[in-house]
């Protein structure tokens, strides 16, 4: 195992109803002048910015509000933010809504105490300092809510690109399960596919003896794998619902990747399918990510035929590994299918002529001048470019 160093501070208020608490925690963590910033409508029309517009009132809070965030949230909406909370002396963001709407505060956070420009964050520069955030998670997808991290498209180009900074750990999380049953079965299913993807990406490391996050990631992955057909059943099973939002917190809060070295090469290859058709982040690791693995088993066929045998019940095959290798990569593929992802390129809405395009992008676009991708097996941009084909 390697040295590591992990700060989790967020407090989380987790179950029903718990969003009436939200003007107390804001209090208890600092804040007094509140930007509420929001999505495309779904918790106008669910009534939970009320809830939430309520509980400030009643706490005395001072709030102004900032709606329109876009799924893949995109730079403009951040500059807006970043101006109005100048203008009206913000000292707290609060998110309310998915990993789109956090990511875009989380952005706005950063950018509005930072003199230069905010996407400077977003290639490669350490956020060091931020406006506190807190969260109120309507889809248990991208961890955002107890990440260090932002996802952000930048309109010029078209770019999409993280950030990261223990400044914009959100101070304080509010996770009521209740409030994803809203969410139609597709986007339940991207989120499920996302938190899968957050396992894997820790799961395929070159540090060895990691046999405690090893076997976290392998109990999340089994959680995922029991809970999924039964939300996707009965999507108001709030049982469900609420494993799998405290699964999708504890996957990417990098509590289950400290001390070992991680890979990222599915979501770096995603991030320009997300960007260029705008197709949810969850559809798109759904057909990227049995491609890099089939691509990348042979760097390390046991470690392939280990999440095989313990997550997806495959027998091993001591004289072919790369049988039962494969084997597991062939039953996640079945298993997202199976919740209702798309299986290639033309179901994501994606084009064969743009390949070549994607991988340079992938390879060499604005905060990735450097080439290579990924931190399993370092790929070049022939080998993404093979990738990309290989989800035709
Ligand atoms: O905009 P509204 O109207 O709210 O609708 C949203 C949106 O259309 C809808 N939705 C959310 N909660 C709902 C709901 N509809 C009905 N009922 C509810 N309860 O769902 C749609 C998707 O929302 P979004 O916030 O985009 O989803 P998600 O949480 O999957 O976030 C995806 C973004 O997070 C980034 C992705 O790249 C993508 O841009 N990621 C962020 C990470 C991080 N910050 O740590 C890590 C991830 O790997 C990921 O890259
Ligand atoms: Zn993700």
């Amino acid at each position: 195992m390697e040295n590591f160093n992990f700060y989790s501070p967020t407090f989380f208020a987790f179950g029903k109803g718990r969003e009436k608490d939200c003007g107390e925690l804001v209090k208890r963590f600092g804040g007094s002048r509140v930007l509420v910033h929001f999505g495309g409508g779904s918790v106008v029309r669910s009534g939970l910015l009320d809830r939430v517009k309520n509980s400030l009132r009643e706490s005395g809070i001072f709030f102004c509000e900032l709606g329109g965030v876009m799924p893949n949230p995109r730079s403009g909406l951040v500059y807006e933010g970043i101006r109005l909370c100048r203008e009206e002396k913000i000292d707290f963001i609060l998110a309310v809504g998915g990993g789109s709407t956090i990511d875009s505060a989380k952005a706005i956070a950063a950018g509005a105490v930072y003199d230069g420009d905010f996407w400077d964050f977003y290639q490669g520069k350490y956020i060091e300092e931020a406006l506190p955030v807190g969260t109120v998670l309507t889809i248990a997808a991208a961890g955002s809510e107890g990440s260090p991290d932002s996802v952000i498209t930048n309109e010029d180009g078209m770019i999409k690109r993280g950030a990261s900074g223990d400044a914009i750990r959100p101070r304080f999380s509010v996770l009521n399960p209740e409030l994803t049953e809203t969410l139609p079965a597709y986007q339940t299913a991207c989120g499920i596919t996302d938190i899968v993807a957050h396992l894997y990406e820790r799961y395929l490391t070159n540090s060895k003896d990691v046999e405690v996050t090893d076997r976290l990631i392998e109990s999340l992955l089994l959680t995922m794998k029991t809970e999924a057909p039964k939300v996707m059943e009965n999507l108001q099973d709030y049982e469900a619902r609420a494993n799998i939002m405290w699964a999708g917190m504890v996957a990417h809060n990098n509590i289950v990747g400290v001390g070992r070295s991680q890979d990222w090469t599915s979501h770096q290859i995603e991030h320009e399918l997300s960007a260029q058709y705008d197709c949810a982040h969850g559809a798109g690791l759904a057909v990227t990510m049995p491609a890099v693995f089939l691509y990348n088993m042979k760097h390390d066929v046991m470690r392939f035929a280990q999440i095989a045998v313990r997550v997806w019940g495959c027998q091993m095959d001591f004289a072919h590994p790369e049988r039962t290798a494969k084997e597991g990569i062939e039953a996640l593929r079945s298993f997202l299918i199976s919740i209702g992802m798309p299986k290639n390129f033309e179901e994501l809405g994606a084009r064969e002529e743009d390949i070549e395009k994607l991988a340079y992008t992938c390879c060499y676009g604005k905060g990735n001048e450097g080439g290579a991708v990924g931190g399993f097996v370092p790929l070049q941009q022939q080998d993404v470019e093979a990738i990309y084909r290989m989800m035709l």
